[in-house]
């Protein structure tokens, strides 16, 4: 069977993604029901009504019964994702601890997580908790140790050039963003385009398979769609379809010159800049840091002191063990004397596409 892409199947996930072909999917975005249990009615002080989440999907009877929900779910999407495949589940403090020791248990492997900020949370309306500001995102592989997309660099640029964290600064989805039907909200729980730009860019590249098994207002396909991947959703509710397929049909999808390459880099090694002569045994790097520099060795190591190795261990030696990319972290001193970073060095080997036509800097 082959994928059917660029659609929403209308159903249950559990049962569409088991008749979905094993092993075909890039990366899988779950926004699943919280089960949020609002007992009664909130109201703002004047009275007015919240328009909080109390839809039917989100109901579940026991914590057991939300569990094997969480389950089935996660075991069918394990089972449809690529050995190189990645998932992102996204949840409130009312399920996500659940669902993170579910997918461990399932084998997934955890490779971040991330906390959403709300810059414009609902207040607590009655003041007797603190204002639920964040959600938190968990990342994970389907299996430890596999080769997995990260688009390291398109996620720095994303920030002004500087390694993107965990914590994500973003606001609920409104303004013209949101999507009403005779003024009210098309749906309750609308993610922001930005959180799923952002997932989307970091763990796909184009031409990709996105899939969502709990689809809502197909935030995840609009966004997809723009970015070029090919994306799939699954949601049981007729409106909601039809929302989400109104939205997705009038998205255009961005230029293809506009599209970074974001595919994984060709791997270039440290040693690759010392054979090429683009730096010099024996030259100084300046590490970014503590004013702690080191000496190139001819077999692409450096030395700091009594510390030798990789641009990378020495780095991280030098941060105390914390993660580290030594690409980041050294610094070269060009012909005017200028710091300027080695990672311009690797990618002037890349754009070269030869390692042997690179001239040196010097
Ligand atoms: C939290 S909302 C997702 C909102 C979505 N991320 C968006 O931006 O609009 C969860 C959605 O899953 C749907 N849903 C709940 N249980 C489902 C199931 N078993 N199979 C398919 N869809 C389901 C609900 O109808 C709801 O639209």
């Amino acid at each position: 069977m082959t994928l059917p892409l660029n659609q929403i199947l209308p159903g249950d996930c559990t049962e569409i993604l088991i008749s979905l072909p094993e092993n075909s999917v890039d990366l899988v975005f779950a926004d699943p029901p919280y089960n949020l249990q609002l007992q009664n009615d909130l109201y703002r002080p004047n009275l007015t009504k919240v328009d909080a989440v109390n839809n039917g999907w989100d109901k579940f009877a026991s914590f057991e019964e939300y569990d094997s929900f969480t389950r089935d779910w996660l075991s069918a999407c394990r089972r449809v994702l690529k050995d190189t495949g990645t998932i992102w589940v996204i949840g409130s403090y009312h399920n996500i601890y659940r669902v993170g020791a579910i997918m461990q248990d399932l084998g997934f492997w955890i490779l971040n997580d991330i906390v959403w900020l709300k810059t414009n949370p609902m207040p607590n309306f009655r003041g007797v908790r603190f204002t639920n500001a964040h959600e938190t995102l968990i990342w994970a592989q389907k299996k430890k140790g596999a080769k997995y997309t990260f688009n390291h660099q398109a996620m720095k640029a994303l920030n002004e050039d500087l390694q993107m964290r965990s914590d994500w600064t973003i606001p609920l989805s409104t303004g013209k963003q949101r999507i009403r039907v005779n003024g009210t909200k098309a749906h309750p729980t609308q993610k922001p385009e930005a959180l799923l730009y952002r997932v989307i860019l970091s763990a796909s590249n184009p031409g990709d398979v996105v899939l969502d098994p709990f689809f809502g207002s197909g935030t995840t396909g609009a966004v997809a769609k723009q970015l070029r991947r090919n994306w799939i959703g699954i949601e049981r509710d007729k409106n909601y379809i039809k929302v989400a397929q109104k939205r997705i049909d009038a998205v255009e999808p961005v230029g293809e010159e506009m599209l970074i390459a974001t595919a994984r880099q060709p791997r270039v090694p440290f040693g690759a800049l010392v054979e090429n002569g683009i730096l010099s045994p024996g030259e100084t790097l300046y590490f970014a840091k503590k004013g702690r520099t080191a000496r190139v060795l001819t077999n692409g190591h450096i030395r700091c002191g009594k510390i030798t190795g990789s641009i990378h261990a020495v780095a991280r030696s030098l941060l105390d063990g914390a993660p580290a990319n030594g690409w980041d972290l050294w610094f070269y001193k060009d012909r005017h004397g200028e710091k300027c970073s080695i990672n311009e060095l690797r990618e002037k080997i890349r754009s070269k596409g030869q390692k042997s036509e690179v001239k040196s800097h010097n």
